[in-house]
């Protein structure tokens, strides 16, 4: 029988196992070989949203990956810094110039209070100690600063297309399913608010995109891009695939 800590322990090295395979092909459609307004759209609603909080600050990204975000967050920050556990996503964020170290969420290699802003994006979802994750993400940050974390919500268009299509491929031999992933609600989000925070903010990224080929109609992109600008900070992003909650350190 495997324990707790022992399936942690297979859990990462299938996330990074999985992360290294995909690195090779991670940035095709994120402004590389098959350019899809649907990343870009994601990936801008993220990097806007650091900005308010991190303009001219000093921010940690919790699983950098390539540096896709990181290198858009060095540009408004005063200091950008990243951690991941795959090393083969290391390599191409390195190769950008970014600051970054291999390390897992759930231990962070620096000490209290040394950012102003820690953030991540696609990445607790494939952590199963979320609590440690975030606690982790409040210890590094000065108090006044801000953990800025994104979950996949389960009450979502994004959530339904997942559970009634087939698991997206990665390659020939690994699929999406081969990695842990898990889905909090926005309730649930706001119950996890880290001891010595408070949720000031949220929110909500591809509410009303039904699925990503969609964004590649030209007029149907504008639409939906243009909804998905106009809903992002309003109620209706209960209903986010994306759902990031702002906490601030007191
Ligand atoms: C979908 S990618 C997102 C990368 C980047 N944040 C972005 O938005 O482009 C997820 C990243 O999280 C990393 N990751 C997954 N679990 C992690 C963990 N426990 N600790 C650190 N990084 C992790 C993976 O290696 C991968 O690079």
């Amino acid at each position: 029988m495997t324990d707790a800590t022992g399936r942690d322990a297979a859990e990462l090295d299938a996330t990074r196992a999985y992360y290294d395979e995909f690195s090779h092909r991670y940035e095709d459609k994120r402004g590389g070989r098959e350019p899809d307004g649907y990343h870009d759209l994601i990936d801008a609603l993220e990097v806007e949203l650091v900005e308010r909080y991190a303009a001219g600050a000093d921010v940690l990204e919790v699983g950098c990956g390539t540096g896709l975000l990181l290198e858009r967050f060095a540009r408004f920050a005063r200091s950008a810094r990243g951690v991941d556990l795959s090393p083969g996503m290391l390599a191409r964020a390195r190769a950008r110039g970014l600051d970054v170290a291999e390390a897992s969420a759930t231990e962070l290699p620096f000490p209290d209070a040394s950012f102003d802003v820690a953030c991540s994006f696609k990445v607790l979802p494939h952590v199963r100690d979320i609590t440690k994750a975030l606690a982790e993400m409040t210890r590094v940050v000065r108090p006044g600063g801000h953990v800025i974390a994104e979950f996949y919500n389960p009450h979502s268009l994004r959530a339904l297309a997942k559970r009634l299509g087939p698991a997206g491929a990665i390659s020939d031999q690994t699929r999406e399913d081969a990695v842990f992933t898990r889905f909090d609600s926005p309730d649930a989000v706001a119950r996890m608010a880290p001891a010595g925070t408070t949720m000031i903010a949220a929110r909500g990224v591809r509410i009303v995109t039904p699925t990503a080929g969609a964004l590649k109609i030209p007029v149907v992109a504008r639409l939906l891009t243009r909804a998905e600008r106009a809903l992002c900070d309003t109620p209706l992003r209960r209903f986010a695939g994306f759902y990031i909650a702002i906490y601030r350190r007191s």
